[in-house]
Order: C-alpha cells, then sequence, then structure tokens
C-alpha cells in the first residue's frame, strides 16, 4: 500500500513512518506543515528511506492543496494523526485546536471521500481512512470507576479533547453517512523516544538532569494509563492493516500509574543509569497548583482492540521508561536544541 500519514514528523506519527518503514513493505506519503512539534530529525534514523517515502510540507486546512495529494499520489490508505495535541496549550490558546483539529479533519475526510468515491474495484473496495485519537474524549474517571471502552460514552473536558471529540464524530457521521470507509482509535498517553519536552515524561527526565525543580501538578494522584510509543505504531499499523470501517478500537498497554510513581520511577532510574553527585533526584520534586479542570484519571481496557487486531502491547511500563530515559539520555542535543529554539521549559496552560 501507499499509506498516507499525517502529521509524520512528530512524536507518534514519525513512530508509525518508522515501523512501516523497518517492518512492512508499504510506502509513506507523510504529509506535515512542520509545526513546533514537528522535528525533520525524528526520521532520520531510518536507513534508505527515500525510495520508500516523500513528505509533503502541506497544512491540512488547505482543501485545493489536500485535494491535489489524493489525486497526485493516489494512495490506498490514510493513518490520520496530525493534529494539536498538548492540553495546556489548548487552555492557553484554543483557537489552532479548533482549526487544526476539526477543520483540519473535515478537509481529509472531504478530499479523501471525493477520491474515493471515484476508485473503482480493489482499489476503492481496499480504500481506508483511520482516525488516530485519545481516550481523554471519554471524559475522567473516579477512582472506583472500570476503565474506559468502545462503549464509554463522550464528555470531553478540556479544548483539546473537546476538538478530539468533534474530529471523531465527524469521521463516524462520514461513515454512516456516505459509506466512507473510515474508522477511530482512541489511544491512552504515550511515551518514548523523540517525545516533545513540553509534556511530562520527556519534561521530568529533563528538568532532573539539569538539576532543577520536578513540577507535578497538584497532588500528583492523577492516574493516566502509560503505552510505549513503538507499541502504539505496531497496533496502528495492524489497525490500518485490519481495521473494519465503522469500528471504534480502544487501546492501551494496561499500565496506569499516578502522576507521582511515573516521577518517582523517572528519578530511580537517573539515579541508577546517571546519578547525580549531590543528592537522590526525588528531593527535586515540587508540588506546583494543578491544572484547570484537570481530569482524574483515564485507563482504557484493550480487550476489543487486542482480540480484533491480534496485538498486545510488548513493553511494560518498567520495560518501556528504561528505554526512554536510556534513549533521553543518548539524545541530548535534539532536546536540547529543541528547548534553545522553540520551548524553554516553562508551564504553559495556568489559564489565565
Ligand atoms: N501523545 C499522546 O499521548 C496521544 C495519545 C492518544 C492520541 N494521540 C493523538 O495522536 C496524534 C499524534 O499525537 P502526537 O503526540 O504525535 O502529536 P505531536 O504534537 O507530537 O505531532 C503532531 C504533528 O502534526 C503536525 N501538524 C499539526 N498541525 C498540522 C496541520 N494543520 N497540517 C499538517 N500537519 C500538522 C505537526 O507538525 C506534528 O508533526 C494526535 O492526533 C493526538 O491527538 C496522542
Amino acid at each position: 500500500m501507499l499509506i498516507l500519514v499525517t502529521g509524520g514528523c512528530g512524536f507518534i506519527g514519525s513512530a508509525v513512518i518508522r515501523h512501516l518503514i523497518e517492518n512492512t513493505e508499504h510506502n509513506v506519503l507523510n504529509v506535515d506543515c512542520m509545526t513546533y512539534a514537528a522535528s525533520y530529525e525524528n526520521l532520520s534514523e531510518i536507513p534508505h528511506i527515500a525510495p520508500r517515502y516523500i513528505h509533503e510540507r502541506v497544512n491540512i486546512i488547505e482543501s485545493d492543496e489536500v485535494r491535489r495529494l489524493f489525486t497526485t499520489y493516489r494512495p490506498d490508505a490514510v493513518m490520520h494523526l496530525a493534529a494539536e495535541s498538548h492540553v495546556d496549550r489548548s487552555i492557553d490558546d484554543p483557537g489552532i485546536f479548533i482549526q487544526t483539529n476539526i477543520i483540519g479533519t473535515y478537509t481529509l475526510l472531504e478530499a479523501g471521500r471525493k477520491y474515493w468515491t471515484e476508485l473503482k474495484n480493489e482499489k476503492k473496495e481496499g480504500f481506508r481512512f483511520l482516525h488516530v485519537s485519545t481516550d481523554e474524549v471519554f471524559g475522567h474517571l473516579r477512582p472506583e470507576d472500570p476503565p474506559f471502552t468502545e462503549q464509554s460514552p463522550y464528555d470531553p473536558r478540556s479544548p483539546y479533547s473537546a476538538s478530539k471529540a468533534s474530529s471523531d464524530h465527524l469521521v463516524r457521521a462520514w461513515h454512516s453517512t456516505y459509506g466512507f470507509p473510515s474508522f477511530v482509535t482512541n489511544t491512552t498517553n504515550n511515551y518514548g523516544p523523540w517525545h516533545f519536552p513540553e509534556k511530562l515524561i520527556p519534561l521530568i527526565i529533563i528538568k532532573a538532569l539539569k538539576g532543577q525543580p520536578l513540577p507535578v501538578y497538584g497532588e500528583g494522584k492523577n492516574v493516566r494509563d502509560w503505552l510505549f510509543v513503538a507499541d502504539h505504531a505496531e497496533a496502528l499499523v495492524k489497525a490500518i492493516e485490519k481495521g473494519v470501517p465503522g469500528e471504534t478500537y480502544a487501546i492501551s498497554g494496561r499500565q496506569p500509574r499516578t502522576n507521582l510513581e511515573v516521577v518517582r520511577k523517572i528519578c530511580a532510574l537517573l539515579d541508577e543509569l546517571h546519578p547525580d553527585p549531590t543528592g537522590p533526584r526525588e528531593r527535586l520534586i515540587q508540588f506546583v497548583p494543578d491544572r484547570p479542570g484537570h481530569d482524574f484519571r483515564y485507563e482504557i481496557d484493550p480487550s476489543h482492540a487486542e482480540q480484533s487486531l491480534g496485538w498486545k502491547a510488548a513493553h511494560d511500563f518498567d520495560a518501556g521508561i528504561r528505554e526512554t530515559v536510556k534513549w533521553f539520555l543518548a539524545h541530548e542535543d535534539w532536546w536540547q536544541n529543541i528547548l534553545d529554539k522553540r520551548y524553554t521549559g516553562h508551564r504553559l496552560g495556568v489559564g489565565t
């Protein structure tokens, strides 16, 4: 297949492209307009990428350009990951989230639908459109609630999750109204190599390495269900190969942890792998005022996705976080360059 991947220079999109190039025969058209969150380096370690890979620097809200991509390249499938993805930024500046996540998804769906309508025979029957979404669209869980599943009702609570929920509804509507072969995956928090430093895990690793205070929102009791990004990439590729139009797949690695547990684990790993002569890193933990409207707990029961896609996360949290910490120790050039030019590590999303 030629797979049109949107957002392929971002964190998860680049993991998807690495997986496609290294483990499958599929070719890739990467559509990424290179926002602050994108890096060309994310794809630099794939050997001999050129013959199987094309990058088009296109913004997905530009309908003429998106149409051109479909008619020029005639893809067999779309994996849609391009988005504004940081909750804290959505609190400070929601407008771009509405543009990219809602209007961008709509633009891609319409261009995809017009292209698909004109396809014939097997090319038409085989075409798939996968929309990659988040568990945050389901709102949040209390400690006693069972994990989210594909049946969980929508209850988004941040501008980010509301924009993703909106795009999920569009994708489903294009399937039920037009028979467009689209479907949705909802996944828990990812972590791993090439994670942009504004997110909790890379931020804590970097600040701990620099001996800076480690900001933990509220009391650190909020729970996230952590999935190693390479495992997510594998699940998404299985989904584009086997996924059924109109379906939903709720994906996780069954690894819920409180934020405080995550931060403590990172401190312990750094103390082991890169000791600080002035003392254990836990001394740097600093509780800071909570994020406005901070969702308490997300967790997914991935049984349906595991059974129907024949997939299971290969890494538990201990294995994945060790690999991640080692990766950040070995790639200081990459994250320091981002800190110098694009994001200084300052607090975002205080809601003022
Ligand atoms: N990171 C997570 O934990 C997580 C969990 C579940 C779902 N998701 C979803 O997975 C997808 C990828 O997340 P990520 O963490 O890799 O995000 P990211 O912010 O790291 O990367 C997003 C990429 O999309 C590109 N992009 C943004 N706006 C664009 C536009 N208008 N046109 C073209 N390209 C554009 C950016 O340049 C960037 O390369 C998103 O849809 C996100 O909602 C993320």
